[in-house]
C-alpha cells in the first residue's frame, strides 16, 4: 500500500439529515479529512445501484450513503430502500473482485455533526487500509468530474 495514497470517497447524502449534519459538522468546525466528496440528494431513495457502481466505475476508492434515521425519512421508506441497494451494490462488488466494505449504508439525523465528523473518518481510514480502488488507474482522469455533473440531485 502506498504511504500517501489519498482515497476519493463519494457521499450521497440526503438534504433533510445527513446533509445538513455535514453542514452542522462545519459550523461547528469539526475536524474530518477531505476526502469525503459529497453530493446532496433529495432523499437517500434516489440513489440508484447504478449510481453506487458508476461512482466506482469513475474511479472512486470508496462510496458511502447516508440517510435519515430509520423510521425517519420523509419519504417514508427512501432510506430502508437505499440500505437495500447499498447491499445489492455489495454484492456486485464482490461478484466483480471489490471489496464490499468499499460501500457502506449509515443512519443518521441532521443534528449528529459529530457523528458525521467520526463516519467521513471511518470511511477514510477503512479506504486508506483497502488501498486504492484497482479501478482508479483505469479511468480518463475527467471521469470523476463527469460522474459529480451528472443530474442525479435534480
Ligand atoms: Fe432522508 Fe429519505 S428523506 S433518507
Amino acid at each position: 500500500m502506498e504511504e500517501t495514497f489519498e482515497p476519493q470517497i463519494l457521499a450521497f447524502c440526503c438534504k433533510y439529515c445527513a446533509y445538513a449534519a455535514a453542514d452542522l459538522a462545519g459550523s461547528m468546525r469539526l475536524n474530518y479529512p477531505a476526502n469525503v466528496k459529497i453530493i446532496q440528494v433529495p432523499c437517500t431513495g434516489r440513489v440508484d445501484v447504478i449510481h453506487i457502481l458508476k461512482a466506482f466505475e469513475s474511479g472512486v476508492d470508496g462510496v458511502f450513503v447516508a440517510g435519515c434515521l430509520e423510521g425517519e425519512c420523509h419519504f417514508l421508506k427512501g432510506n430502508l430502500m437505499a440500505k437495500r441497494r447499498v447491499n445489492q451494490a455489495k454484492e456486485i462488488l464482490r461478484s466483480v473482485g471489490l471489496e464490499p466494505e468499499r460501500c457502506e449504508m449509515f443512519n443518521l439525523s441532521s443534528a449528529m455533526g459529530v457523528r458525521f465528523a467520526e463516519i467521513a473518518r471511518e470511511m477514510t481510514q477503512r479506504i486508506k487500509e483497502l488501498g486504492p480502488s484497482p479501478l482508479r488507474d483505469k479511468v480518463k482522469p475527467d471521469s470523476l468530474k463527469k460522474f459529480l455533473e451528472y443530474p442525479i440531485a435534480a
